[in-house]
């Protein structure tokens, strides 16, 4: 067979964008697919294959594209009911209303709840190529849940490899011009975290905790597990950090003021800011209306701009 004759019919479909290589009675082309939708590199694909076919020979190709650069941001805790939910939805809120193309994933298996939080309940995402295709939601921020793909309650049975399996199609979902996509994780460090750790390599994690004692020693488990996994911390989240007053607005600290901060310096991390409990917090955010999207918000903005700065410097 003619090596340069192969080689120039390939090129003539494929142009720089496939490499031949030959073995014996095999032919090996790698096709660089980066920035093609599905569509055309599965046409690409098949051209060449034409293209490459001679008597005798066995034709293999490997399609490979360069991943988008997506920087992923991890928001774990210790347990749960600590507000990871709340501050994943308002920080992606706020990074999107700070000019960064930011998506949202709910990895949270047990218990997801971004849907309702950003007003998409009961939307189902379609998929195209069997890749999914996020939710736009009323804030500029496209979402995927697990609550989406799982009837309610059932994934609780989900064994390791189905969990890892399901945060592969979100965290691998078109996308689109997103570059920054925050992510919601269950409470503790189950096969979500290792998955997300291992797998989908965050660029950070943000840690969420209360003013209670037991709230920070979980928290501290969960730093353990990103930094043993390399992957630095881009700080702590004190939420419900004192008592704003339905009333008057004052905040009380019902709990003592400043242990988070103190946890998060002995730890050697970050300390990015507080969040009072506050009814309106609740409220707004079981109504669907995260109060980052609001131009009075003074609180998750402020966080978002030292998640943003470190996004920017790291
Ligand atoms: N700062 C806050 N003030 C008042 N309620 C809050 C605050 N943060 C969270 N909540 C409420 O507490 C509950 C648990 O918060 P959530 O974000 O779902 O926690 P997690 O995701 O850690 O389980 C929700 O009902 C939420 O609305
Ligand atoms: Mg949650």
């Amino acid at each position: 067979m003619d090596e340069n004759e192969l080689r120039q019919a390939v090129r003539a479909v494929a142009g720089e964008r496939a490499t031949v290589r030959l073995e014996g009675q095999r032919i090996g082309v790698v096709i660089d697919a980066s920035g093609l939708e599905a569509p055309a590199r599965d046409a690409l694909e098949a051209a060449v294959r034409m293209a490459a076919a001679r008597p005798g020979y066995d034709v293999r190709t490997v399609v490979t594209a360069e991943r988008a650069q997506r920087r992923l941001i991890a928001v774990a805790s210790g347990k749960g009911g600590v507000g990871k939910s709340t501050l994943s939805a308002n920080l992606a809120i706020a990074l999107a209303r700070a000019g960064r193309r930011t998506g949202l994933v709910d990895a949270d298996i047990y218990g997801p709840s971004q849907p309702r939080l950003m007003a998409v309940e009961g939307t189902r995402p379609e998929a195209r190529d069997k890749v999914l295709l996020p939710v736009a939601t009323p804030y500029g921020v496209p979402l995927l849940s697990m609550g989406q793909l799982v009837e309610p309650g059932r994934a609780i049975a989900w064994r390791g490899p189905m969990t890892a399996g399901a945060l592969g199609q979100l965290i691998d979902a078109n996308w689109g011009v997103a570059d920054t996509l925050v992510v919601d994780l269950p409470p503790g460090t189950g096969d979500v975290q290792l998955t997300m750790v291992q797998k989908h390599r965050p660029a950070g994690a943000v840690i969420v905790s209360t003013p209670q004692d037991l709230a920070l020693i979980d928290a501290r488990r969960a730093i353990d597990l990103f930094q043993k996994a390399g992957v630095p911390i881009i700080g702590l989240v004190e939420n419900m950090a004192g008592y704003a007053c339905p009333h008057c607005g004052e905040v009380s600290d019902p709990f003592g003021r400043g242990g988070a901060e103190a946890a998060a310096r002995e730890a050697g991390i970050a300390f990015l800011g507080r969040v009072p409990l506050d009814l309106s917090i609740r409220i707004a955010s079981d109504a669907g209306e995260p109060p980052a999207a609001r131009d009075d918000d003074r609180i998750f903005a402020p966080i978002a701009a030292q998640v943003a700065e470190w996004l920017e410097a790291n």
